[in-house]
C-alpha cells in the first residue's frame, strides 16, 4: 500500500500514473448512495459503521478511484464532544447555541477515542476491506470549524466569526486552540486505526487575507498538522477554497500535499508553495457540466500544468456538485489513468 501511486505521489516519488480521487466523491451524486441514505440522518449515517463502509465504497466499486476517502463529516468531532448541532439537508451544519464569548468554550472539551468508537470500527473495517487502496482520513480545520461554531450555521461573510476574531483576540485563540485538539484528536484516531493519509479541510480560509491568515489561524493549524509529524507518519493534505493568496502559508502550516481550488493553475500554484510538496486539484468541479469535449481539454490542461508539481494527485478544486453526472467522472479517472500513464 505505501507503495500505492497516491501515496508517492504525496511523497513526490516517480509514479505509474497521476493518482486521481475526488472531494465529496462519496455522496449525493450517487444513486446507490440515496438508496442506502433513504430514511437514515445524515450524522447517523456518519456514526453507523456498516453505513461508512458501504458508503466509503461506493465510488471505488464506480470510478476506479485512487484512494477513498471516509464518508463523515467535518462536524461529527464537534457532535461527539457534546455540542448539539445538526446536518440540515440542503443547507449543512447547524449549531443549537452558537459560541460568542469566552463562557461558552467550557463546552469544547478536548476529543478522545472513547468518544468515537464507531470511527475507529469504521476505519478498522475499511482498511481491511479496501486490500491495499489507501484511506484518506479527515478533519475540518480550526477556523472553518470556528465558522461554523460562532455563525450557527452556514455564512456568505463570516461576519460574526471575524468580529470575534478582530474584536476579542484572546477568546478567539482560546477557541482556536480548543478546536485543534478536538481535530487532531479526530485525525489521531482515524491514523492509529490505519488511514494512510489526512486531509486538514480549511473550506472557509480564503476569506482571510495572507496577514490575518497568518496571525489568527496558521498557528493552530500548524498545531493539528505538527501533532501528525513523527513517528508512523502519513502525509497531511491541506486545502481551503479561494486560497490563492494563501498557497505558501498552507504549506507553512505543515502540510506535505498542498490541495488547490481552480483559480489558481498548478504551475503558478507549485511557485507559491514551493519545492518539496505535492499538489492535489484541481478541475473547476462546475465544468464537469460542459460537453465531454470541453472536460477533457480541461482536463488536459490541469494535468500538464500538474507536471510542474513535486507530485501531482489529481482532484477537482473543490467538491463534486450535488447534481453532477457520475458517468463524466468514471470517465475522468479513465482520461487521467491513460494520458498519464508512464
Ligand atoms: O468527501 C467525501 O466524499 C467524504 C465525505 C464528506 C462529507 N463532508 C459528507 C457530507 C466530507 C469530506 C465532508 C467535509 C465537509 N463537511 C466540509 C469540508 C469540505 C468542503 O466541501 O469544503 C464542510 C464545509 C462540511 C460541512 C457540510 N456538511 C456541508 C457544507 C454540507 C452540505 C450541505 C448540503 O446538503 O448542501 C454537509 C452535509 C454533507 N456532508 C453531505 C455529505 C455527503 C450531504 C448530506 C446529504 O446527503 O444530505
Amino acid at each position: 500500500m505505501t507503495d500505492s501511486a497516491f501515496l508517492r505521489a504525496c511523497r513526490g516519488e516517480p509514479v505509474p500514473h497521476t493518482p486521481v480521487w475526488f472531494m465529496r466523491q462519496a455522496g449525493r451524486s450517487l444513486p446507490e448512495y440515496r438508496a442506502v441514505r433513504a430514511n437514515v440522518p445524515m450524522l447517523a449515517s456518519c456514526r453507523t459503521p456498516e453505513l461508512v463502509v458501504e458508503i466509503t465504497l461506493q465510488p471505488l466499486r464506480r470510478y476506479g478511484v485512487d484512494a477513498a476517502v471516509l464518508f463523515s463529516d467535518i462536524v461529527v468531532p464537534l457532535q461527539a464532544v457534546g455540542v448539539g448541532l445538526d446536518i440540515v439537508a440542503g443547507v449543512g451544519p447547524v449549531i443549537e447555541e452558537p459560541v460568542r464569548r469566552a463562557a461558552d468554550l467550557a463546552r469544547l472539551r478536548p476529543l478522545t477515542p472513547d468518544d468515537v468508537p464507531d470511527v475507529s470500527a469504521s476505519v478498522t473495517a475499511l482498511v481491511d476491506e479496501l486490500g491495499g487502496t489507501p484511506l484518506i482520513g479527515f478533519a475540518g480545520a480550526p477556523f472553518t470549524l470556528a465558522s461554523y461554531l460562532v455563525e450557527g450555521g452556514p455564512s456568505r461573510n463570516h461576519e460574526r466569526t471575524k468580529a470575534l476574531m478582530y474584536g476579542e483576540p484572546a477568546t478567539w485563540h482560546a477557541l482556536l486552540d480548543r478546536l485543534a485538539d478536538i481535530a487532531l484528536g479526530f485525525l489521531q484516531v482515524q491514523v492509529a486505526a490505519g488511514a494512510a493519509a489526512v486531509q486538514l479541510f480549511d473550506s472557509w480560509a480564503g476569506v482571510l487575507s495572507a496577514a490575518d491568515y497568518r496571525r489568527y489561524v496558521l498557528p493552530h493549524s500548524a498545531k493539528v498538522l505538527g501533532g501528525l509529524a513523527g513517528g508512523g507518519v502519513v502525509p497531511r493534505i491541506h486545502f481551503g477554497v479561494g486560497t490563492g493568496e494563501l498557497l505558501g502559508l498552507l504549506a507553512e502550516a505543515g502540510a506535505d500535499v498542498v490541495g488547490v481550488d481552480w483559480r489558481v493553475p498548478l504551475d503558478a500554484a507549485a511557485g507559491r508553495v514551493g519545492p518539496g510538496r505535492a499538489l492535489q486539484g484541481n478541475l473547476d468541479p462546475a465544468v464537469l457540466f460542459a460537453p465531454w469535449g470541453a472536460v477533457a481539454a480541461k482536463a488536459r490542461e490541469v494535468l500538464a500544468a500538474g507536471k510542474a508539481a513535486d507530485g501531482h494527485i489529481f482532484n477537482l478544486g473543490h467538491g463534486v456538485l450535488p447534481d453532477t453526472d457520475p458517468r463524466v467522472l468514471e470517465r475522468l479517472v479513465e482520461l487521467v489513468h491513460a494520458e498519464s500513464a508512464r
